[in-house]
């Protein structure tokens, strides 16, 4: 059903992913709960206790779409890999949905916020930061290098976008340290890939694309020209 939704999003030419659009929405109500939460329980007032009642209730609405999205982007762009920040990701939003819960039902009737209230409103503020944290690692990569005067630079540059489209999330190109899968600065200068031990060819390089050595999702979509795009692309770092 996702493919469906991404292929139709992409006939408007958008390519991105979905989840960080949303959310914003679900990290903007956990801060706002919190600080108005804050201000409420430093000058008592029921106002601020009510404003921040309504942000919480947001932010619980909020987390179905956001993390339903990011499933959906997970399978998309990392072909459902099983790795270490969407693990992290997938517990800390179960996690953070039980702390939103918990502080709706909670202190239903005050008319003033509790300090107990106001701890729950701070879990869930932490819950969200490190979430996000895992998620900026997952983003970060989309940064890739180009270094300037290729020769034949429009091939180069076709492969760095859709290396920046498919492959950043897992590998940097600045460095040879591993982010997710190993990083692919100067691989063509090398004889062999660090962790399958193949030939650095462009046959290996489409024999991991369409038959993955270890842990990496198959890539079977793309056509001869993009896959050497992305071989003139990894020959340029
Ligand atoms: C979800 C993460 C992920 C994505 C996305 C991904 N890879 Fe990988 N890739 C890996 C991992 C992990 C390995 C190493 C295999 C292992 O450790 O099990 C790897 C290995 C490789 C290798 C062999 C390196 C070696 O040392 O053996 C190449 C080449 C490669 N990937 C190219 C690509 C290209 C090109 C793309 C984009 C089309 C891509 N990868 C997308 C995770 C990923």
């Amino acid at each position: 059903m996702f493919q469906y939704i991404y292929s139709i999003l992409a006939e408007f030419g958008y390519h991105h992913p979905l989840h960080p659009a949303f959310v914003h929405l679900t990290i903007g109500m956990v801060v706002g709960a919190f600080i108005f939460g804050f201000i409420a329980w430093i000058l008592q007032k029921k106002s601020m206790t009510q404003t921040a009642r309504h942000c919480i209730g947001l932010a619980l609405i909020s987390v179905i779409p956001t993390a339903f999205l990011g499933y959906g982007d997970w399978q998309h762009f990392l072909g459902g890999a099983w790795i270490v920040p969407i693990r992290w990701k997938l517990i800390l939003t179960a996690a953070l949905f039980a702390v939103l819960i918990i502080a709706c039902l909670s202190g239903k009737k005050l008319e003033k916020i509790s300090f107990g209230q106001l701890f729950i409103y701070l879990i869930g503020l932490l819950i969200v930061v490190v979430i996000g944290y895992f998620g900026a690692e997952l983003v970060h990569g989309k940064r890739v290098a180009v270094s300037e005067k290729q020769p034949n630079e429009e091939l180069v540059l076709k492969g760095a976008e859709i290396f920046s489209k498919n492959c950043s999330f897992c590998h940097a190109t600045d460095t040879t340290a591993t982010k997710i899968g190993p990083g692919f600065k100067g691989i063509f200068r090398q004889d062999k890939f660090e962790v399958s031990q193949w030939p650095v060819t462009r046959q290996s390089v489409e024999k991991q694309l369409k038959t993955p050595f270890g842990n990496m999702p198959a890539f079977e979509k793309f056509d001869d020209k993009e896959i050497d795009a992305l071989v003139a692309y990894l020959k340029s770092l």
